[in-house]
């Protein structure tokens, strides 16, 4: 048994005798109905102790409005900050450490922060489950308002309301220096207050972030994670995202079980990147992944601020792809759930949803940098013309589609791929064609899960395969979870498919030969319940 088993049967006995106290607290919501603020700080139980202090200032919870007195601020890339830029970002995170244990604004306590709201310790009465925020439609408007308050807590200590935190632009694959894509030399500095001792050593410069990663140090050469890192991010943002639904993720109730499905950002690369960053070999008291791999200490990295200013900013450059529908869910339980922080005076604040989906009200852009992806690293225009892995004729498809067996409740994955098929619904002009693999049981969700899935490629395994073949359709990488171990939801995974057999010149076929690779560490056995295609038509119709 692994130690990361070990310490989840812990939690789990540890949880079966805590009874969530919620007692404390008044706010409730209506199940199937928006997210209400949570009474932070009471209505909090923690196995992994990351309930927040007792009021600070004890001043009662505002309502956010959007700052009117801030100037226009243009969040930097990492690896092109100045030497002044250094030096004010280092004097704001010694300030944040050196902020007493009973002050929730301190680093600390940021941390806590993220592990209430991502590894479920937030409870309301009349919601037998915590909230979650990651691995659904609540995961991007969350991360950007906690990146928020983050800065104005940073620009608070400085007393300077010009400071944006800087972004790490691993989505930027250009051979160029500095190099955008490895570890930026600020958080690598081992005298800085912005490094992190428990970390991948793999993953400090001069390693290139391996987007595609299960943890720990990879063989891959440079030059082939430039091109799968730039070749998953079109397949990420462009091909495999065109619509509100697969971008955001699936919708998240009051009531609801944890996350049903994350959107295609939060999957991968977001998450791969938590992975690449923590170390696997952490020691006692770490756990392996720690810090950066893990939703309850992860926030304690300065990394993961840059990388969230990063993956809020992919969400930026998402809305001008020209495409699909490329716009927020108009859902009013998704626009009218709100969220508690503590502002930059250590104040209760509350915000909607939808005051997080402008970052010009926010007051706040991003430094442009390049999109090398945008394109699938080709010249525009010739993003379709990427050979194939598994080149077939016409015949051979035909043939290849009669000779694999529809797919059959339920198919079990493990160490050796699978192939099935699953037919085409008619073709329609409105929305986007999504192939939907659901009921998604993982055994062990204290382990990773990261599997990726072919459209007719029968022989992908391993080694001959990867998401530089365009007959690579996605990727379903799950983040151990640690907060509520009794509950693990079945989950649903979803991928555009239209854009994508236009790309491998298959789009004449009735049905698809969808090959599953597992590559996780260990392998998991896991079922798949239901295989469908469908036609997304979100934000119109909330799916
Ligand atoms: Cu709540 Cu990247 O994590």
């Amino acid at each position: 048994m692994s130690s990361m088993t070990c310490t989840a049967l812990l939690l789990a006995v540890a949880l079966v005798v805590l009874v969530p106290d919620v007692a404390a607290q008044t706010t409730t919501g209506v199940i199937g109905g928006p997210i209400p603020a949570a009474n932070l700080p009471y209505a909090c139980n923690s196995v992994e102790k990351c309930c927040m202090p007792t009021p600070y200032t004890g001043k009662p919870i505002y309502q956010f409005e959007y700052p009117t007195d801030l100037p226009m601020r243009t969040r930097p890339a990492a690896h092109l900050v100045s030497d002044d830029y250094i030096e004010k970002i280092k004097k704001g995170y010694k300030l944040l450490r050196e902020l007493p244990d009973s002050d929730p604004r301190s680093l600390l306590n940021q941390m806590n922060l993220h592990c209430l709201y991502c590894d479920y310790s937030l409870y309301y009465p009349g919601w037998e489950y915590a909230l979650a925020v990651h691995n659904g439609w609540l995961f991007l408007p969350w991360h950007r308002l906690f990146l928020y308050f983050h800065e104005r807590i940073i620009a608070k200590l400085l007393d300077d309301d010009t400071f944006a935190l800087p972004y790490w632009a691993w989505d930027d694959s250009s051979d160029v220096t500095p190099v955008p894509d490895q570890m930026p030399e600020i958080y690598a500095d081992s005298s800085s207050p912005l490094y992190d001792p428990i970390r991948n050593n793999c993953s400090f410069p001069p390693f290139l972030a391996d987007l595609d990663t299960i943890g720990g140090c990879t063989n891959k050469t440079a030059d082939y994670i430039r091109l799968q890192n730039t070749r998953l991010m079109y397949t990420q943002l462009v091909t495999g995202a065109p619509t509100t639904s697969l971008f955001y993720g699936l919708p998240y109730r009051f009531g609801d079980s944890g996350g049903p499905g994350p959107g295609t950002l939060e999957d991968f690369p977001h998450g791969t990147v938590h992975l690449w960053v923590g170390d696997p070999n952490a020691p006692p008291p770490y756990i392996p992944f720690d810090d950066m791999g893990h939703f309850h200490r992860t926030a304690f990295d300065p990394i993961f601020y840059a990388h969230h200013g990063n993956v809020d900013r992919m969400w930026t450059v998402w809305e001008t792809i020209p495409g699909g529908v490329r716009t927020h869910p108009k859902d009013p339980v998704f626009l009218d759930s709100q969220f508690v922080f503590y502002d930059e005076n250590a104040n209760l604040v509350r915000v909607n949803v939808s005051q997080s989906l402008d970052t010009n009200k926010l007051k706040y852009k991003y430094q442009s940098n390049p999109l090398p992806w945008l394109t699938n690293g080709v010249q525009a225009g010739k993003e379709n013309s990427i050979a194939l892995c598994y080149p077939l004729s016409k015949s051979g498809v035909l043939s290849l589609i009669s000779n694999t067996p529809k797919f059959k409740k339920s198919v079990v994955l493990g160490a050796t791929p699978i192939t099935f098929k699953v037919n085409r619904p008619k073709r329609q002009k409105k929305g986007t064609e999504v192939l939907e693999l659901s009921g998604i049981h993982i055994p062990d969700d204290f382990l990773q899960v990261h599997w990726k899935a072919y459209l007719f490629f029968p022989t992908a395994n391993l080694t001959n395969a990867g998401t530089t073949c365009p007959e690579w359709a996605g990727t379903f990488n799950f983040i151990p979870v640690v907060g509520q171990p009794t509950i693990n939801p079945k989950r649903v995974w979803r991928m555009a498919i239209g854009p994508k057999l236009k790309q491998i010149g298959k789009d004449y076929v009735d049905s698809i030969v969808v090959t599953i690779v597992q590559e996780s560490n260990p392998i998991q056995i896991i079922t798949f319940d239901k295989a469908k295609i469908f036609y997304d038509l979100s934000p119109k119709v909330s799916i």
